[in-house]
């Protein structure tokens, strides 16, 4: 019986993963420079975890968590997000002490229960980043614009910003409380979802994709419009700062965020490129997550990114960095040939070289369509003549040409002989 893979995950393959590791060494390479550093949390908590971090009446809690029981009669969900994962970690590993901005990112998988389409998948992969330790709007900005540079760097075309402020908990409860009195108004109009929800989280109504909902939500009372003065006069910093690093944005007053915990900034970044899932980052800032969890009080910022997503967005034409050749295929025609080939390619190995070989000793024009098709830079032949003369062909597969080069020049400094070959 042919066993398929589970609906909504999939297998990436070579040919495609050059493009992942790509992006995420630019990502290392990009967020260290704002002193940000790799954390590894675990792929499963227990349940509580997410449903108090992330919210009892979000989507992802009420549908689409991964929960089972183990053996010990625990129960464990594989974490839909790293945000709650890393604010945990963040609780218990003291990492407040000594008190200073903790500036944390990851990179692996997540697991949401979602219907699969275009762009979602149930195991998916997210770069999440995580300042944890300040209240300063500077540091929203800074956040942004690192996330920008990173799409700079991959030169993504046309990413779109989107900020909005969700206000704090001094202001939101009044604005929530005009949501819900509109929503009341129009209560017959609302989908199930909203209907359901308007109580508990009327914020939910102004992001609702049901084309009624949605109407409903241009007419809504706007939260930028709400702010306490404090929100006011963040959200402006925020925004003063991103112009002053020549970033563009729009102001998104639907945007509220499918997670519970956020307030102040949030933002998203969205592709048209992507169809209908265009949103490739996601995040904003989460001042009281961490005292949900016990621990001290603690301002933070941050946002995940749809690695996936990313990927797709990623154009691999003309980029050699992403797909790299061998360097050298080593033809060799005739068993000594053959168990020199074994010794020689491990000692280029060592100086770094991409050495392939045939493996099997078959006829010259069968290791030459092999050397082809592996797309090495160089071919060198080794026959039992080379062997005993020293000298071997080396075939320059760009121009076609070829010289005898020296075997002991080659051990000696294979760099140096391929770079003049
Ligand atoms: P999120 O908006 O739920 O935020 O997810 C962030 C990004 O993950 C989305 O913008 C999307 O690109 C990608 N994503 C989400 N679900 C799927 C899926 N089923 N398939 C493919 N890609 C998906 C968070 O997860 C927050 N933890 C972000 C954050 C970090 N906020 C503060 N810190």
């Amino acid at each position: 019986m042919k066993i398929k893979k589970v609906r909504g995950v999939k297998d990436i393959l070579p040919g495609e993963i050059e493009k992942w590791q790509w992006v995420e060494s630019i990502t290392h390479s990009v967020f260290s420079n704002y002193g940000f550093k790799e954390i590894r949390v675990p792929i499963f908590e227990y349940t509580n975890l997410f449903s108090r971090g992330i919210g009892e009446t979000t989507d992802i809690v009420e549908k689409e968590m991964y929960t089972f029981e183990d053996k010990g009669g625990e129960k464990i969900t594989l974490r839909p997000e790293g945000t709650a994962s890393v604010a945990r970690a963040y609780v218990e590993n003291k990492l407040y002490n000594p008190p200073s901005l903790k500036k944390l990112y990851y990179i692996g998988p997540m697991f949401r229960y979602e219907r699969p389409q275009a762009g979602r998948f149930r195991q998916f992969y997210q770069i999440g980043v995580e300042a944890m330790g300040s209240q300063s709007p500077s540091v929203d900005a800074e956040v942004i614009c690192m996330v920008m540079e990173l799409f700079e760097r991959l030169q993504l075309k046309n990413p779109e910003l989107q900020i909005n402020s969700l206000g704090c908990p001094e202001c939101r409860p009044q604005y929530r409380e005009l949501l819900k009195k509109a929503g009341q108004e129009k209560f017959e109009e609302l989908c199930n979802n909203c209907q359901q929800r308007l109580d508990r989280n009327p914020l939910r109504l102004l992001d609702c994709k049901v084309e009624s909902c949605s109407q409903i939500a241009e007419k809504l009372p706007k939260t930028a419009e709400h702010l306490c003065e404090k929100c006011d006069q963040d959200f402006s910093l925020v925004k003063e700062l991103l112009n002053s690093a020549k970033i563009d944005f729009d102001i998104n007053f639907k945007l509220v965020r499918g997670l519970d915990y956020y307030s102040k900034t949030a933002f998203e970044i969205v592709s048209s490129d992507l169809g209908a899932q265009s949103a490739v980052c996601g995040g904003g800032r989460y001042d009281q997550l961490v005292e949900e969890f016990d621990g001290p009080a603690t301002p933070c910022f941050g946002f995940a990114i749809g690695l996936d997503r990313l990927v797709s967005l990623v154009s691999a034409d003309n980029n050699s960095e992403i797909f790299r050749n061998a360097d050298l295929f080593i033809v060799a025609l005739g068993e000594a040939a053959e168990k020199e080939s074994f010794k020689l390619a491990q000692e280029l190995r060592k100086q770094g070289i991409w050495v392939e070989r045939a493996y099997e000793s078959t006829s010259m024009k069968s290791q030459m369509r092999k050397a082809d098709k592996s797309g090495s830079n160089f071919v060198l032949i080794l026959g039992d003549n080379e062997l005993k003369s020293g000298a071997c062909p080396l075939k320059n597969m760009a121009n076609g040409e070829q010289k005898d080069i020296s075997l002991e020049a080659l051990i000696a400094s294979a760099k140096d002989v391929l770079k003049t070959a």
